[in-house]
């Protein structure tokens, strides 16, 4: 059956007392609301929207960079979570499937917990998400009657009976698409807060004579943010939990609470991260590669057996092959470093190709942007770079050249050649000798 994801992120978030909206600050280096999507993406749904409203914009062009599969539908003012789910309905129109509400605040759901919603679809029209609340505090009760959903009851609307209810509603929800947006169509808003209900969709579910269920998970999956210290709490509840995932998958991690990891960073078994080191976004890593303190990594793919740091930072687009060497003050973007090549010190390597077994003398630079256009410098297999060379790209170098130390390389350089490009040396005897007396003497002279 086919699944189809609705993110609500339309929330301001009065209570994080910021100006970004909510769904946007950086949880595990990614912003919040990616996190319940790349859960529901397990799912590979056919269609996904997300409900924006509060920084519409902002939110729209984080999904640009985050979630390009996704669709934007702005809701302008926020009327409650049906109405925000109402405003999927004209995305889905064509659509025919399961439909999953998510929270682009409730960062921790579960693929499996939704596939277990999927599964109680055979025996329910409407499935919802519930937990058993240690502090039931201000969420929706679920009222059950044996093992079906009767209704949801809003805190704000809960007798003290219906409050010492301590199975609560997550928010997440699954129908089928079309019964979906026709409960929510017939959902009013005579509540005590005048919003539009989706915890209504229960009861109109049940006064139509169909079934609904409750799929149970741990309170932990549900946790909403809310509030900065809720962010942080998260933030820290994410990092222990993949490090102690990546440790389970055989990864040696030393000094483990200072490796910060991403929403997706992916690490290989037998491979070693010797923190501190950061991972943004977007970093594959293979097995038996060691990066070495204070290292830092984004978009970036590291292969077996590559070594990392100290000290060296892999930007976006950087891709090193089997068997490199990155190492200390050395930044890489948008380069491919081959197999075996070894650029060890100090140096800056972007929009570049060095290839298998080439060596990059320190202090080399790649002079990549001209002020408006990036160009290209591309090295072949086993060069030889000397120290403090400048490419000024875009610009090539055969295999099996050379640099003399301190070139600016500006023209093409054969393959097997040597390119020298520097001020010629000239010596001249007991200069040095001479000139010193000479400012001795001026020194004693002044006492
Ligand atoms: C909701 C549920 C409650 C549940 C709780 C779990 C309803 C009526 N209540 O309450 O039963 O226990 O979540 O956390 O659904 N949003 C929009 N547009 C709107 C309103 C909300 O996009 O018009 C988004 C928010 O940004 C947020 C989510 O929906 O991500 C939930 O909204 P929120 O106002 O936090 O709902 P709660 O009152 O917490
Ligand atoms: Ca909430």
């Amino acid at each position: 059956m086919a699944t189809a994801l609705i993110v609500l992120a339309a929330g301001k978030g009065t209570r994080m007392n910021s100006d970004r909206p909510k769904v946007l600050h950086p949880l595990a280096g990614v912003p919040l609301f990616v996190h319940a999507l790349a859960a529901g993406r397990a799912l590979d749904p056919e269609a996904v929207v997300l409900v924006a409203g509060h920084g519409a914009e902002a939110v729209a062009r984080a999904a640009e960079a985050h979630a390009p599969d996704a669709q934007i539908v702005v809701q302008a003012e926020q009327l409650g979570t049906a109405h925000a789910v109402a405003q999927a309905a004209p995305l889905l129109a064509g659509f025919s499937g399961d439909a999953i509400v998510l929270y682009g605040d409730t960062p921790f759901i579960t693929p499996e917990t939704l596939e277990a919603m999927l599964d109680a679809r055979r025996r329910h029209a409407v499935v919802v998400l519930g937990f058993e609340a240690a502090d039931p505090g201000r969420y929706g009760r679920l009222v059950t009657a044996g093992e079906g959903l009767e209704r949801i009851v809003e805190f704000k609307d809960a007798t003290d009976e219906e409050r010492a209810i301590s199975l609560c509603n997550s928010g997440v929800v699954c129908a089928d698409s079309a019964l979906l947006f026709e409960l929510v169509a017939a959902v009013g808003n005579d509540n005590a807060s005048g919003e539009y209900y989706l915890t209504d969709i229960v009861a109109l579910a049940r006064a139509r004579g169909l079934s609904a269920g409750v799929v149970r998970c741990d309170e932990a999956e549900t946790l909403g943010i809310n509030t900065r210290p809720e962010l942080a709490a998260a933030e820290a509840a994410f990092q222990a939990r993949a490090r102690a995932a990546l440790q389970d998958d055989g990864v040696t991690l030393s000094a483990p609470e200072t490796v910060i990891l991403a929403q997706d960073t992916a690490i290989g078994r037998e491979a070693e991260v010797h923190g501190p080191v950061v991972f943004g976004p977007g970093v594959t890593v293979e097995s038996g590669a060691v990066i070495r303190p204070f290292s830092h990594l984004e978009g970036c793919h590291v292969s077996e057996g590559a070594i990392v740091g100290p000290f060296a930072r892999l930007r976006p687009g950087a891709e090193l092959a089997e068997g490199a060497h990155v190492g200390n003050f050395v930044e890489i973007k948008n380069a491919i470093v081959g197999p075996g090549a070894k650029i060890n010190h100090l140096s800056y390597i972007g929009d570049a190709s060095v290839g298998e077994g080439t060596n990059i003398g320190a202090g080399t630079i790649t002079c990549n942007y001209d002020g408006v256009f990036k160009h290209r410098t591309e090295i072949g297999a086993r060069a030889f770079v000397g120290s403090n060379t400048l490419f000024v790209a875009p610009v090539r170098v055969g295999d099996e050249a050379m640099t003399a130390s301190g070139t600016v390389v500006t023209r093409d350089v054969a393959p097997g050649a040597l390119a020298v490009g520097r001020a010629r040396q000239e010596d001249k005897p007991g200069f040095a000798r001479r000139f010193f007396a000479k400012l001795r003497a001026a020194k004693a002279q002044k006492g």
